[in-house]
């Protein structure tokens, strides 16, 4: 599955925005030739008519002359209006400053406030509601976010920027859609730290009538990744009812700049949001992971108390996981209706985690 989803997730590179100097392009090319066309008339007109020698034409003849004149003079001023905004409008475009998306000035509070992740910006604000920032807003005085550099080992190699649409930098992509920008303190692989880097973009989504991003954009302090955990990659699949496209920038050259369309940045995790805020969510996540795996809601018999242990291998698994499970379920015991479940998460598919979570009756189908 990974590997078909992988293909999928390639990036198709998108067309560069040719199409934003069209519009100038045909009023000039307009311009010029009704300008030539109206020359060509009063040019001639004298030959025409009768020379100008003759008394009663010579009034007509000089308010020809007179327009003819003024309209070279209207045709030279367009031409230099035309000019002047060629001129600043490459000068708009040379002027996009890119900076570090890591700010290494930022690194004794690399979490706090604007952080040392586009350090230059700050996030709606709105107390208990999620802190991001979107672009083109009103506080990006309708510009859009671009970025430039795929560093996946230093985050200050990698650069953002913000243009306005007409006036892109030189080079740029212009990637059409909505894309959700990451950037998380921890890591986006583990289970805990990659599920509160996706509460925020949960929580917007929310607020934004479902909208779906059409790529992800991963970064672990402005560092690049190319991909989230499986586990949580399932779980974002089910919130948004598709495959999650993880931007891998092939073929964009280090150098060259791409921009959103419409971009949405977290950099906070949770942080900001009330704890109600965080429940409206997780109760969303909880609704489509079940779903995404047609597990129902059955089984929610009245006074029973069901108490699952997940356990985990490696470095932060138990020492002695027979001696915890007998512990527990020594004071599970104790208590009228409880009943007590061991999973190991590792060999639990995603879906049959939502089973274990949701019926205590399915969770013994697995387990035997
Ligand atoms: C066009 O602009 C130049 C300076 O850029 C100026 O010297 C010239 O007089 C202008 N011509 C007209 C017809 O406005
Ligand atoms: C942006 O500014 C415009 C005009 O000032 C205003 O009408 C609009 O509501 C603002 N949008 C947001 C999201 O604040
Ligand atoms: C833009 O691309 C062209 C051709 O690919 C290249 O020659 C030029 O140097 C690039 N310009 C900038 C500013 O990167
Ligand atoms: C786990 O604890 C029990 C009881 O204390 C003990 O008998 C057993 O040997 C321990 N197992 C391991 C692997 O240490
Ligand atoms: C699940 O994984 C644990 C540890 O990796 C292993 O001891 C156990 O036998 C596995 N259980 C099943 C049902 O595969």
């Amino acid at each position: 599955m990974t590997n078909s989803l992988s293909s999928e997730v390639l990036a198709r590179k998108p067309q560069r925005p040719l199409s934003l100097y069209s519009p100038k392009i045909s009023i000039c090319l307009l311009v010029t030739c009704v300008t030539l066309f109206v020359l060509f008339q009063i040019q001639s007109l004298p030959t025409a008519l009768s020379p100008p020698a003759s008394a009663p034409s010579s009034s007509t003849w000089n308010s020809l002359q007179k327009w003819k004149s003024m309209i070279i003079s209207t045709a030279l001023t367009l031409k230099n209006c035309t000019d002047q905004l060629d001129s600043l409008d490459s000068k708009l475009r040379e002027s996009v400053t890119f900076l570090p998306l890591k700010d290494l000035r930022y690194a004794h509070a690399a979490q706090e406030g604007h952080t040392w992740f586009m350090s230059s910006m700050y996030d709606t604000n709105k107390k208990g509601e999620v802190q991001y920032q979107q672009f083109p807003s009103n506080s990006s005085k309708g510009r859009l976010l671009c970025i430039k550099g795929h560093d996946s080992h230093d985050g200050a190699w990698n650069s953002y920027a913000l243009a306005w649409p007409e006036a892109l930098p030189r080079n740029a992509t212009l990637m059409k859609g909505l894309t959700f920008i990451s950037n998380s303190h921890y890591n986006h692989d583990n289970l805990w730290h990659g599920l509160s880097a996706m509460v925020p973009f949960v929580a917007w989504r929310i607020k934004n009538e479902c909208a779906t991003p059409s790529r992800w954009i991963l970064y672990h302090w402005g560092e690049l990744r190319y991909k989230m955990g499986s586990w949580l990659k399932n779980l974002m699949e089910a919130t948004y009812s598709g495959t999650i496209n993880i931007q891998s920038f092939e073929g964009f050259g280090d150098d060259e700049p791409v921009c959103f369309e419409k971009a949405v940045v977290m950099r906070h995790d949770e942080g900001g949001m009330s704890g109600e805020n965080i429940m409206q969510v997780y109760d969303l996540i909880r609704c489509k992971a079940r779903l995404y795996c047609n597990v129902g809601w059955e089984d929610n018999i009245k006074g029973r108390i069901g108490m699952t242990l997940f356990m985990r291998t490696g470095a932060r698994s138990f020492r002695n996981e027979s001696e915890v499970v007998r512990i527990f379920t020594e004071e599970c015991r104790k208590v009228e209706g409880c009943q007590i479940m061991v999973a190991h998460s590792d060999n639990l598919t995603f879906c049959e985690q939502v089973s274990v979570y949701s019926s205590l009756k399915q969770l013994k189908k697995i387990l035997i």
